[in-house]
């Protein structure tokens, strides 16, 4: 995620370890109990499978300091539920969700001293490695695997979420391959790569929207929807992206204020002359305008080239249900210091 900069003298975005992670291992299949660690290298036979053949895949959610000091997950359920998905499309042993749930938790409550309050986060991410040690399993999937959930005290990724983005529309190359939009594998994030670099030096683009043949997906690294006072649209969930939760999140908060929400395909064209707002979510960005486009070579604002205030207000509402200070009518956080009150 860290393709943009920081505004602030903070550390990069994830280059800071928070002192445990959580351990889990699976043999044949079938995973083992969890337990907390110092966080330090791990120890991984050369021959494991993930580093051969691909078999690697992670997850990104935050815990939040609330005012009142108490730490939240944002929707552990749904991220760990996103991880069995993406396991299973990579045919690694799936974890189960309570395992999942329960290591995620005790990445929160080893690491409690470090969770920064707001408007930092800290921010989790468990890392799922096939480990058997076969070098010649090109076409077998590893039954062994390696779960980590692994922690960082993160700052404000986009110091207030002010600035507006620049977006290179990229309608050749695509961000993944048809089988794996959904899925949240390191293999996606390589591949994309290229186009982001070439769009950050060429045209000092933050990302990329990925829209092959003219057909929104979404960035390297978050969603993409349009905003204006009356609606929100968005493309429908198919198989080309991944699933965000903020997404999910943003668009129900959404419909609370009385939006009307489109999920529906959307052109690069009708993006191009969209009279609104445009953002990303995604867990590190929240909700972050995006001001303009540079597409075969030109370059188009969108609004008024700001931030706007829809926008504002979703990211707004957001953080301040992810911190607590409203009530949570979902049933999205869950509290880590107040065990008892939760299950
Ligand atoms: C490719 C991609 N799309 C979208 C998202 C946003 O997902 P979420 O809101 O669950 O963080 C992310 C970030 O995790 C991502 O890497």
């Amino acid at each position: 995620m860290s393709t943009l900069p920081s505004t602030t003298s903070e550390p990069a975005f994830g280059t800071v370890p928070a002192p445990k992670m959580v351990v889990a291992e699976a043999v044949r299949g079938s995973f083992g109990p969890a337990r907390t660690e110092p966080t330090q290298p791990l120890s991984i036979h050369p021959f494991a499978h993930a580093l051969h053949y691909g078999s690697a895949c992670f997850e990104g959610l935050k815990a939040h300091r609330g005012g009142d000091d108490v730490v939240r997950l944002f929707r552990p359920d749904r991220h760990a539920a996103r991880l069995q998905r993406t396991a299973a499309l990579l045919h690694l042993p799936v974890p189960p969700l309570e395992l999942i749930e329960a290591m995620l938790v005790d990445a929160v409550v080893g690491n409690l001293e470090v969770v920064p309050p707001a408007p930092g986060a800290l921010y989790l991410r468990p890392l799922l490695l096939g480990t058997d040690p076969n070098i010649g399993a090109a076409a077998t999937p590893s039954a062994d695997a390696l779960l980590v959930v692994l922690a960082s005290p993160v700052g404000d990724y986009f110091a207030g979420g002010d600035r507006p983005l620049t977006l290179k529309v990229e309608t050749e190359l695509p961000r993944t391959t048809p089988a794996f939009g959904e899925a949240k594998a390191g293999a996606n994030y390589v591949l994309a790569l290229g186009s982001i670099r070439q769009a950050r030096a060429e045209h000092g683009a933050d990302q990329v929207l990925f829209a092959p043949g003219g057909d929104v997906q979404e960035t390297g690294a978050a969603n993409f929807l349009l905003l204006d006072q009356e609606r929100i649209v968005t493309r429908q969930l198919d198989g080309s992206f991944l699933h965000g939760v903020t997404r999910d999140s943003v668009l129900t908060l959404a419909r609370d204020l009385g939006l009307v929400v489109e999920e529906r395909p959307v052109s690069i064209d009708e993006v191009l002359v969209w009279p609104g707002e445009a953002a990303l979510a995604g867990t590190a960005a929240v909700l972050a305008g995006v001001g303009t486009l540079v597409h075969e070579g030109g370059r188009t604002t969108l609004g008024d080239g700001q931030v706007g205030p829809v926008t504002r207000q979703l990211r707004t509402a957001l953080l301040q249900l992810q911190r607590g200070e409203v009530p949570d009518r979902h049933g999205w956080t869950r509290p880590v210091t107040d065990l008892s009150a939760t299950s």
